[in-house]
């Protein structure tokens, strides 16, 4: 059956533009990506996984990652930890900074993070992985979601085991990525494990096929018009000034999130997505990759590309400065420029 990705739906009381969901990439998920993603038809954007310790001890760049603008909502903040009367403090801040929604992470399959009993450890802890979404869902009147992997193994089905306990529990909706954590991001994802779940649980089920609404991770990373294309069906091709201005405009935005020095770094990786893909020449991008400033950057495409500056002006236009709409935040928390 042919799903109209156009339409509303809801996740508990949240209602949600479109049936397109923006995945949380670490790394990548700032809230200038978020907000772009938004804009190209995203109905639900996600913010990258936040530490429950991080937010517990108050590091300062955890709470940075709580910094949330009125235009991304409805927006979900993932968290993730391993002991629940944490997990359920964090879930009370994050609802604080504006998050919506609440997504625990029982997918992230990173050592850093297994290792401390959090992400897709979980799968094999149903107990545990349960008292966590019950204390959370406890602790905050927005709804709970959960996103998982199939199983820890290859050919683990694990996920249809706890989905229903984790809805039990007090899950509103789940997102499946089916690989397995050993898989990583390798290999085949078993989609067929998400119809079957869809079968098992009475809330909508997040995926990349056969479920309420689609997931959609790296094939937005540089190329936010993929969003588009995939939600309303019918190709977009950006002109060069239509990538160089969006890639101006998220360079800057990630600046005054981040702090120029940490921001001339985080955005490195970002060229490559933006300007390969045929638009610009590799050797461009090397260029721009070995300049000090993120604004030497900008005025380097601006030469390649002076139709750039128009587009930019138009989409500065559309879009509202970001500090203008930030959420206030009930604890000085705004860290990292
Ligand atoms: C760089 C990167 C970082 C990710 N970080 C997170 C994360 O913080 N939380 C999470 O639940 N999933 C994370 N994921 C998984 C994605 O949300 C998504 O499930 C996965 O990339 C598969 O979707 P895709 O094929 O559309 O990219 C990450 C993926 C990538 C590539």
């Amino acid at each position: 059956m042919q799903v109209n990705l156009r339409e509303h739906w809801r996740i508990g009381a949240v209602e949600i533009p479109t049936r397109l969901v923006l995945a949380p990439m670490a790394g990548v998920s700032v809230q200038a990506f978020r907000r772009q993603g938004r804009r190209y038809g995203a109905g639900l954007v996600c913010s990258e996984m936040v530490s429950c310790s991080g937010i517990h001890y108050g590091n300062e760049r955890t709470l940075g990652y709580l910094r949330i603008a009125e235009d991304e909502r409805p927006l979900a903040v993932q968290i993730f930890g391993s002991e629940p009367a944490y997990m359920a403090e964090a879930a009370s801040t994050v609802v604080a900074a504006g998050a919506d929604i609440v997504d625990v992470n029982f997918g992230c399959p990173v050592r850093k993070v297994t290792k401390t009993g959090a992400g897709a450890t979980l799968l094999d802890q149903p107990d545990r992985a349960c008292r966590i979404v019950a204390s959370v869902a406890e602790a905050v009147s927005v709804p709970v979601t959960v996103k998982m992997r199939r199983g820890l193994e290859n050919g683990a089905r694990t996920c249809l085991e706890l989905g229903p306990r984790l809805v039990d529990a007090g899950a509103q909706s789940l997102t499946l990525h089916p690989r397995s954590a050993r898989q990583m991001y390798t290999g085949e994802a078993d989609h067929r494990l998400t119809g079957e779940l869809v079968e098992l649980v009475d809330v909508p089920v997040i995926a990349r096929t056969g479920a309420a609404a689609v997931m959609v991770g790296r094939a937005a990373q540089g190329n936010p018009w993929t969003l588009s294309e995939i939600v309303d069906g019918t190709a977009v091709l950006p002109s060069r000034a239509d990538v160089a201005a969006e890639l101006i405009l998220f360079a800057r935005e990630t600046v005054k999130e981040l702090g120029e020095q940490r921001a001339s770094s985080f955005l490195k990786k970002f060229y490559g997505w933006y300007l390969r893909r045929g638009r610009f020449p590799r050797p461009f991008v090397q260029e721009l990759v070995r300049l000090d400033s993120t604004e030497q950057v900008v005025e380097r495409l601006l030469v390649a590309e002076p139709a750039a500056a128009a587009a930019l002006a138009r989409l500065e236009a559309e879009a509202p400065d970001s500090e203008g709409t930030l959420v206030p935040l009930p604890i000085s928390a705004y860290g990292g420029g």
